[in-house]
């Protein structure tokens, strides 16, 4: 598809009434991105030679939210309609000519496929204008496609239609192609005599027809695609299709998913072939796991990757954390933001870990914590280990060479070193370096008084 002249613009200034939320409408998550992402990606796929969107309800914070992404923002001070939103661009499209595919922030399902026979039956009718309709079994709420003989006449609003209209069941998905600098030219001629009081974009249609222009409507095959995000609930449908297809696409790549209704998995979560995910697994953010991993139920894995072999067991809980290969989790570890494990790694049950090195083959079994510490090769900490890394004030560093072994029940408070190979006894607290190949205990000897329980009854 040639693309030098084919811009996007994205409607995302409204404020979203029927969320009842502070947020922005187009900044409400789905898989884990916001709402308005799904039409920046299609842009970006389609290969328009520049992205602009319309901003407005907190502009700030939706820039913010895109920034860095190759995106012209125009602000519409005030939003007077569909129309007016698109009149705002007309600046920064001056030299443009060309093809303007219009994207709405609050249409996020929308498929690359679609809009791009939308593209080739706009550019073989050599149309003004073509429109991406769709027929619903319940059209409440969307503008009604008007047909004469077969042709598109115009689009009538919900609020402005009699009763003849509002049974059409012929709806306008909001998504059209327009050839520009024609279309600025129309959006002139429109007015905000409606039920709204608004300049509605769908007026374009009547107006480009009375100038004799050729405009035509295609008919959208899977009308789910279109579903515009009014409210939480339409938020909810519309996440659980755009999960669907999310885990058939894994599925397809050879991931097993137990249960593919309760597993949730954000849009730039990649999984490498022969991993099994449970139940109620949640993967998140930029999260990357390798082959041959399993994800038991009820893990949440967040910005993490996972490297082959691993086994995440139940209810285990990853943020910012980078596993290498055949490493075991769990159950009900939580492994916090700078975790490194470098492979061949078991924390266990009630491990937690935070800016954390593990050298390969270390481990922790049960009931430990450490935190702000640098491990080697070939650790074990003793169940309850805990690095006491924070003087109320200060964050200090432990460091533990490779071999060495601490004893269950240990604090090691830091700053501290544990040389090479060293041992820790069992219930120590240790305040000073342990040199390589030592053993140090710190602990009151045992006192034995004999009978002392008898007497006592
Ligand atoms: C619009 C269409 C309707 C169509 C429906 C599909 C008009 C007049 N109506 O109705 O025919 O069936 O979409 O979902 O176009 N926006 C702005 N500035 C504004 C107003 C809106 O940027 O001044 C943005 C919104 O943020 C949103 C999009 O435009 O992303 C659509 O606006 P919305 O108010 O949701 O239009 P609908 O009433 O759904
Ligand atoms: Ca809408």
């Amino acid at each position: 598809m040639s693309t030098a002249n084919m811009v996007a613009v994205i409607l995302a200034a409204g404020k979203g009434t029927r969320m009842k939320s502070e947020c922005s409408k187009v900044l409400h998550p789905i898989t884990g991105q916001p709402l308005a992402t799904f039409s920046v990606q299609l842009a970006e796929k389609l290969g328009c030679s520049q992205t602009v969107m319309v901003v407005g309800h907190q502009a700030d914070q939706v820039q913010q939210a895109f920034a860095g992404q190759n995106i012209s923002f125009v602000l519409q001070q005030q939003q007077l309609g569909t129309g007016h939103a698109l009149m705002v661009t007309r600046k920064a499209l001056k030299d443009f000519t060309g093809t303007l595919l219009l994207l709405c922030g609050d249409v996020p399902l929308l498929r690359e496929q679609t809009l791009k026979e939308l593209l080739n039956q706009h550019r073989q009718s050599q149309a003004a204008v073509t429109v991406l309709t769709a027929t619903m079994d319940d059209p409440t709420g969307y503008g009604r496609i008007v047909r004469r003989a077969d042709e598109i006449e115009r689009i009538v609003e919900e609020k402005d239609a009699n009763a003849g209209e509002k049974a059409l069941q012929e709806i306008n998905t909001g998504i059209y192609a327009f050839e520009a600098p024609l279309v600025f030219q129309l959006l002139h001629q429109i007015s905000n005599n409606n039920a709204q009081g608004e300049y509605y974009l769908t007026d374009i249609i009547a107006l480009a027809k009375q100038a004799g222009h050729r405009v035509c409507a295609s008919l959208l095959k899977d009308s789910s695609e279109s579903m515009g995000i009014n409210d939480r609930i339409q938020l909810a449908e519309a996440t659980t299709i755009m999960r669907q297809r999310i885990n058939q696409q894994h599925m397809l790549g050879g991931v097993t998913l137990i249960d593919p209704a309760t597993t949730y998995i954000d849009l730039n979560v990649e999984i490498a072939a022969d991993t099994t995910i449970y139940p109620n697994v949640h993967l998140r953010g930029q999260t990357c796991i390798g082959h041959h991993c399993t994800i038991e139920t009820g893990a949440v894995i967040d910005s993490s990757t996972i490297g082959d072999h691993c086994l995440i067991k139940a209810a285990s809980a990853l943020e910012g954390s980078q596993l290498a290969e055949h490493c075991t989790i769990g159950p009900m570890a939580h492994l916090r933001p700078g975790t490194i494990l470098q492979g061949h790694n078991k924390l266990g049950n009630f491990v937690e870990t935070k800016k954390a090195v593990l050298g390969l083959l270390s481990q922790a079994s049960h009931l430990t914590y450490i935190g702000d510490a640098e491990l080697g090769c070939d650790i074990n900490l003793g169940c309850g280990t805990i690095t006491c890394n924070y003087d109320g004030v200060n964050k200090h560093k432990t460091i533990i060479e490779d071999g060495v072994f601490v004893g269950s029940d240990s604090q090691l408070i830091a700053p501290v070193t544990i040389g090479r190979n060293s041992v820790i006894a069992a219930g120590s607290t240790i305040t000073k370096d342990v040199p390589a190949d030592a053993l140090a205990l710190s602990r009151t000897e045992q006192k034995i008084i004999k009978g002392w329980s008898k007497r006592k009854k």
